[in-house]
Order: C-alpha cells, then structure tokens, then sequence
C-alpha cells in the first residue's frame, strides 16, 4: 500500500467558481474524491491537503514526511516563484509529480516556469482533473519501478 500526499496550493479552494474557463467547473471536493476512488483501484490512500499559505503547506510536507511515500502537488502560483516549496520537495525525500490544471506553456510568460518542477519525476499539465489522475498514475507507477529508493533519494545520498 502506498501512502501519497496530495496537496493544492493557493486559490484552489475556489475551484468550480474560480475563472471556470480556465480551470473547469469541477470543485476541489469532486477532484479529491476521484483521486481518492483512482488511488483505490491503485493499491494507494491519499491524504489531501489544500492551503493558501505557503509556510502552512511547508509544515504539512514536513509533518507527513515520515507517513508518505510519494508527493502529488499543484503548487498554483507558488510553482513559479517559490523556492521555499522546491526546497521542502526536496528536503523530504519522496518522489513528487506537480501538476496544472491548465496548460502552463500557453499562458502569460510568469507561468511558463516552475521553480519546483526541477524536484518532481515528473509534470502533467493542461487536462483538468486528468492532469492529477495521469499524476498519479505516474507516481505509482514510478514507485513501484523503483521500489522505495528512488531515483531522486539515490542521487541526493
Ligand atoms: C495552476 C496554474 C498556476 O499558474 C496558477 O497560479 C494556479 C493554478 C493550474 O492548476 O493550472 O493557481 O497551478
């Protein structure tokens, strides 16, 4: 059984209303609950967590680091600027896939970089809720290649 945090960064507790043309209608509450259903099938539980603060998301990571194996994280702006996040991606040991919503690369210049993605396996972007699901699938099957060292552990040992 493989212990995944799920974790959506600043805004996203406004999904369904927030710019909907963007970001599609579904609520966070409906996304978690289809990565809950996926993570099932899976042979995985998730723990979700969303906050607006970035120290608050910092602390999550640091108190579950011992619990999880792996990392599913929409970091929302916090991707394009936050070098506390990245490092505490990498501090915590665990592989990590980051996801978007929407597709970063056709939008205004400021979202077309991510400092954290340089810590993840791995990126899935521009598909809505499939962008978490593809994540996920991602990160099991990335953790079940690798077993639990991981590629990332190796190189930072
Ligand atoms: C986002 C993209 C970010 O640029 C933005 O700040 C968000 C959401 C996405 O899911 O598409 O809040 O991460």
């Amino acid at each position: 059984m493989y212990n995944i945090l799920v974790v959506h960064g600043p805004n996203l507790n406004l999904l369904g209303e927030r710019e909907p043309d963007v970001y599609g209608v579904l609520t966070l509450a409906d996304i978690d609950k289809r990565i809950k259903l996926l993570a099932t099938e899976l042979n995985a539980q998730v723990k979700c967590y969303q906050s607006n603060h970035e120290g608050q998301i910092i602390d999550f990571l640091h108190d579950n680091r011992k619990w999880s194996h792996g990392l599913v994280i929409n970091p929302g702006a916090l991707t394009h600027y936050s070098y506390a996040l990245r490092d505490a991606i990498a501090a915590i040991h665990i592989p990590a896939v980051e996801i978007h919503l929407s597709n970063i690369y056709e939008r205004e210049a400021f979202r077309q970089h991510s400092v954290t993605l340089e810590v993840c396996i791995g990126q899935k972007y521009g598909r809505g809720l499939e962008s978490y699901l593809d994540g996920l699938r991602l990160l099991v099957e990335h953790m079940s290649e690798f077993g639990e060292k991981t590629e990332f552990e190796k190189k930072s040992q």
